[in-house]
């Protein structure tokens, strides 16, 4: 194979990878170009939650864990890459430059990609060590964002945001429709978030799960939240620039977490609601900017993971000029 077809077959391959990325209700609103030797990220609108996220931070932070997704591809494969972030679209272009030896920790990462899912199960009486927050505390350091642990006070003050948030999401007639369109029920057509996935019912944590108001048939287990912790994901910006790099420290964060087994669960809601994203930037010490509350916490090693939520075929999310 010459080296044009190498770096275009490396470029879908990539692209093939990042539909594994976690989602705003897996949503994937991204779209992938593969332009000569450059791969190109686009924001999808038909595949926006326009009535919850008017402003297309969800969207962002989406396409922002797709993004890294397909570095760690890159990675795994050896190409040493150039990526572009230019203001608007496409989001983010990625070049591969060289070949280099595979790191062994890019073999890993891509093989967390694989394996990576979002757990909305209660989570152990195990509380996940010091030294591993720390950890993550600093590989969303390395990577282009920061993530604040929560002390006893405001985990509270993160309860009552998240009802606060879901009131207010309960109460708009078209946020509720639109959730419905995406959770629930049957989705042979890759996108969503199907039964088999949510639980059975929301479990009683003091910090609520989002409720999708679907009935679910994932066993969420008898657990609670008294030892999780939880965090918040933020950054210096507020630009659509900052929160794709938001979301590639989120895909970094999760698959670091996934690597040390901690369960991370994205808490939304409070950050989609400006009241109570206000809250939230206060516990930042009004330095940052909030992008998504997380529950980190530790799972039974004795039970298995709840079932693949499906993705797009890759025919609808990439193209090949
Ligand atoms: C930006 C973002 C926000 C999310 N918010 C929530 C949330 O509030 N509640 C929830 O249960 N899951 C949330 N998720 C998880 C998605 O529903 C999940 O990633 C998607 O359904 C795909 O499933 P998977 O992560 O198991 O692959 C969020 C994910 C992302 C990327």
């Amino acid at each position: 194979m010459n080296e044009k077809d190498e770096v275009k077959r490396a470029l879908v391959q990539a692209a093939d990878a990042a539909r594994f990325a976690p989602s705003i209700h897996n949503t994937q609103p991204w779209r992938w170009v593969v332009q000569g030797d450059r791969l190109e990220l686009f924001g999808v609108a038909e595949r926006q939650l326009h009535e919850q996220d008017p402003g297309g931070h969800m969207l962002l932070l989406s396409c922002g864990t797709a993004l890294h997704h397909a570095r760690v591809a890159l990675d795994a494969e050896g190409w040493r890459h150039e990526v572009d972030r230019p203001a608007g679209e496409p989001l983010a272009v990625l070049r591969p430059v060289e070949r280099i030896p595979v790191a062994p920790e890019a073999t890993r990462h891509f093989q967390m990609l694989q394996v990576r899912r979002t757990d909305r199960r209660t989570v152990t009486d195990e509380q996940v060590p010091e030294d591993t927050l720390r950890h993550l505390v600093k590989v969303t350091e390395q990577n282009g964002a920061r993530l604040h642990v929560l002390g006893r006070d405001q985990v509270l003050a993160l309860a009552v945001a998240a009802d606060r948030a879901q009131h207010a999401e309960d109460g708009d007639e078209r946020i509720a429709a639109e959730t419905a369109a995406w959770a629930g029920g049957d989705r042979p057509d890759g996108t969503g978030i199907p039964a088999s996935v949510l639980p059975e019912e929301v479990p009683l944590t003091t910090v609520a799960e989002r409720d999708f108001h679907t009935t679910g048939t994932l066993p969420a287990g008898d657990g609670h939240d008294a030892a999780a912790t939880y965090a918040v994901l933020y950054g210096e910006g507020d630009e659509a620039e900052d929160w794709l790099r938001g979301g590639e420290a989120l895909s970094r964060l999760w698959l670091a977490a996934t690597e040390q087994a901690v369960s991370l669960l994205p808490l939304s809601g409070p950050v989609e609601i400006p009241f109570t994203r206000q809250t939230l930037r206060r516990m930042l010490g009004d330095v940052g900017f909030p992008y998504l509350a997380v529950r980190l916490g530790t799972l039974d090693p004795a039970t298995s993971a709840p079932p693949k939520t499906p993705r797009l075929p890759a025919g609808q999310v990439i193209d090949v000029a």
